[in-house]
């Protein structure tokens, strides 16, 4: 694994169990993001994406094959050790923002520090800070369902990097929004990744977000079909 390594998978291998047979989700995967990669899966609805992001999180288990994920060998670390690393280092954002609705947008952008056992002052200008970053603070003290979606996007991605992790994980981002506000997410991110060198993996089909990607990796029926470098992505900041 070299040293800016953040993503590395090798002969990666995921079934599910379907009644009394197996169904392959991913095969023969073999893939390498480095450190500050704007990088895309793409493909058709069932073609892997989501099972690819989640197993790169942690949140789901190969098969078979190696995953390396952020210095980590996710099949030989405990699972305590694997929500340590999402927990310390890694940010997640849904299509369904997955926010708490008894809380406010501080209280929800706050809840990652809190698990961290960062200090309440520290915690305090480090929210301030992520709620600034995208454009919300005049919302700070309101609870999601008072909320735009674009805005319950926003509380979501100030949650996802308020701990200021190395690589963050986005699943369909932009699904539930209109386009003004899937661009305003975009240069967002585009702005995280290139300020602060934060790792993206988008799982996706909105060609709104391919035109950020630097990256594109295609899937199909759970192979990669194509690997793709964009030189120059038709928005770029
Ligand atoms: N827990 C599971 N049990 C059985 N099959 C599953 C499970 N999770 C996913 N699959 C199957 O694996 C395939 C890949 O699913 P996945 O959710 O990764 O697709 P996707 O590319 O994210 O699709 P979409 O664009 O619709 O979100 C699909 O055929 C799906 O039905
Ligand atoms: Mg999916």
């Amino acid at each position: 694994m070299s040293k800016t390594s953040v993503v590395q998978i090798q002969n990666l291998l995921k079934q599910f169990p379907v009644g009394g047979d197996f169904f392959t989700a991913l095969k023969d995967i073999n893939l390498e993001l480095e450190k500050a990669e704007f990088t895309g899966l793409v493909g058709p609805s069932g073609s892997g994406k989501t099972t690819l992001l989640n197993i790169i999180g942690g949140l789901d288990s190969p098969t078979e094959g190696n995953v390396d994920v952020l210095g980590m060998n996710l099949g030989s670390a405990s699972h305590n050790e694997r929500a340590a690393l999402r927990r310390t280092q890694m940010g997640f954002i849904f299509q369904s923002y997955n926010l708490l609705p008894v809380y406010s947008v501080f209280e929800n952008v706050e809840l990652p520090l809190i698990l961290n056992k960062v200090e309440p002052q520290e915690r305090k200008q480090l929210v301030t800070q992520a709620v600034e970053w995208v454009g919300i603070s005049d919302k700070i003290d309101s609870r999601p369902a008072m909320l735009s979606g674009g805005e319950c996007q926003r509380t979501a991605i100030a949650r996802a990097i308020v701990h200021q992790p190395a690589l963050i994980l986005a699943d369909e981002p932009t699904a539930n929004l209109d386009a003004e506000n899937s661009h305003h997410i975009m240069k967002i991110m585009v702005r995280l990744n290139k300020e602060l060198s934060t790792s993206f993996i988008f799982a996706t089909h909105d060609e709104k977000i391919m035109d950020y990607l630097r990256r594109i990796i295609h899937l199909d029926d759970g192979q990669i079909a194509n690997d793709e470098q964009i030189d120059q992505p038709k928005f770029d900041e």
